[in-house]
């Protein structure tokens, strides 16, 4: 480990300016091979048969999406199919749709939200800045929990959804979070399973945009929600959804819902108005060129061999710079996802201008807690996955730099 000194960091964050280069880290975007590994669907689109029992994917129908398509997410999902609805390139537009639902029709025969009064949302953090963005457009009021090692502070949300009948959601990423890239344990996803919410209509989001986005290969256990639920007789409770923005095309690909049949009939009962049935052709495609789970996974294999050195990268750069002991910056080792969230004590701000300064552009900071403040000004989220590793390289020499002067300072 070799800490800049003052001068030191001076320089070399001079020097990132200098050379002019810029490295946009602000989203979790597939790099362009990546993304080329998807394009073996696209080779083969054309002789494909798009008919199939009962349906033609190129005509009108099947509102739920292609049976194929539906029997792929349930068993990425584990559940069965008649609990499952695919549609087009992306999970939020789905969240964002349910949450509309909700406010403006209610929760499976409650009153619409907007009815109600004000309502809140509990939002882990640091978490997914478009959820919390999603509350903001509805006027929904967030309460921030915090995120222990092993899942939001569970307490705290048994507390406040068993005792406050205006908290009607709660967002989960629980597999390979963003951005701490964290994996919920057993005991976690028992326990949100188990919630007796004060709220008929609360809903917990339990967006798991990660779960085959393992980094090293491994395939690391998440309980299944479905399951625990059901022990509970809470299924009504969950929205679960995924997509496969980052198995073949980011946005262009094709998005799950499960959920409870009331859930699903639900959904669908409001859906009919807005369109006659999802992109079913793109189904296809993505039906006969993932198949199943093991396709999936070595699919993943694939891109995990073009992240993981990145990650490797992002993680030995700082080891070397500040140790694993610093108690000023401290930083996540994810085993899967696209997000390292790194935490500098309190100069968060400071360091996302001095990057900026030298040409390398972050999530911005605070957008991992809602209203965009974190009330530590301490996390910055770090998204390796589209600069080259030179220019990944690049990039933690402005971070460095700029950590070791925003401490000095
Ligand atoms: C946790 C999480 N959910 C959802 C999304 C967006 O997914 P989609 O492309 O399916 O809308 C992302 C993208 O970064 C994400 O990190």
């Amino acid at each position: 480990m070799k800490r800049l000194s003052l001068d030191e960091a001076k320089i070399l964050l001079e020097k990132c300016r200098a050379s002019l280069k810029q490295v946009d880290m602000t989203r979790g975007r597939p790099s362009k091979q990546q993304l080329e590994i998807g394009m073996r669907m696209l080779v083969r689109a054309g002789e494909l048969d798009y008919t199939y029992a009962g349906g033609d994917a190129r005509n009108y129908g099947d509102m739920k999406g292609i049976p194929a398509a539906r029997e792929l997410f349930a068993e990425v999902f584990g559940v069965s199919k008649e609990n499952v609805v695919v549609l087009d390139g992306s999970s939020l537009s789905i969240m964002y749709r349910l949450v509309a639902n909700a406010m403006d029709f209610g929760v499976m025969g409650c009153n619409p939200w907007r009815e109600q009064g004000r309502v809140k949302f509990l939002c882990p953090a640091p978490g997914y800045d478009r959820h919390f963005a999603i509350c903001e457009e509805f006027g929904i009021d967030m309460v921030t929990v915090p995120m222990l090692a092993d899942g939001p502070d569970m307490d705290m949300i048994e507390r406040l959804v068993e005792e406050d009948a205006s908290v009607k959601g709660v967002w989960c990423v629980p597999k390979y979070s963003n951005p701490t890239g964290i994996v919920f344990s057993d005991s976690t996803v028992k326990r949100f399973a188990a919630l007796k919410p004060a709220a008929k209509d609360f809903r917990i989001f339990w967006d798991n945009a990660y779960i085959v986005h393992s980094l090293t290969g491994e395939q690391h256990h998440l309980e299944n929600i479905f399951d625990a639920a059901k022990k509970f007789g809470s299924e009504d409770m969950v929205y679960e959804l995924t997509s496969t923005s980052k198995i073949t095309f980011a946005g262009s690909g094709i998005a799950a819902l499960a959920a409870s049949e009331g859930n699903i009939a639900d959904f669908i009962s409001h859906l009919q108005f807005e369109m006659i049935n999802p992109n079913k052709v793109n189904q296809v495609m993505h039906a006969a060129y993932l198949k199943d789970v093991d396709n999936i996974t070595r699919i993943m294999g694939e891109h995990a061999a073009l992240l993981r050195p990145k990650f490797e990268l992002v993680d030995r750069r700082l080891f070397e710079a500040f140790g694993r002991d610093c108690p000023d910056v401290k930083w996540t080792r994810p085993l899967g996802g696209y997000f390292i969230s790194l935490d500098v004590n309190g100069v968060a701000a400071r360091v996302g201008e001095l990057t900026k300064y030298a040409g390398v552009k972050f999530t911005k900071v605070g957008a991992t807690y809602p209203y965009g403040k974190d009330p530590h000004n301490s996390n910055i989220r770090i998204a390796p996955s589209i600069p080259s590793l030179e220019e990944l390289d690049f990039a933690m020499d402005a971070l460095i730099s700029a950590i070791a002067i925003a401490l000095e300072e």
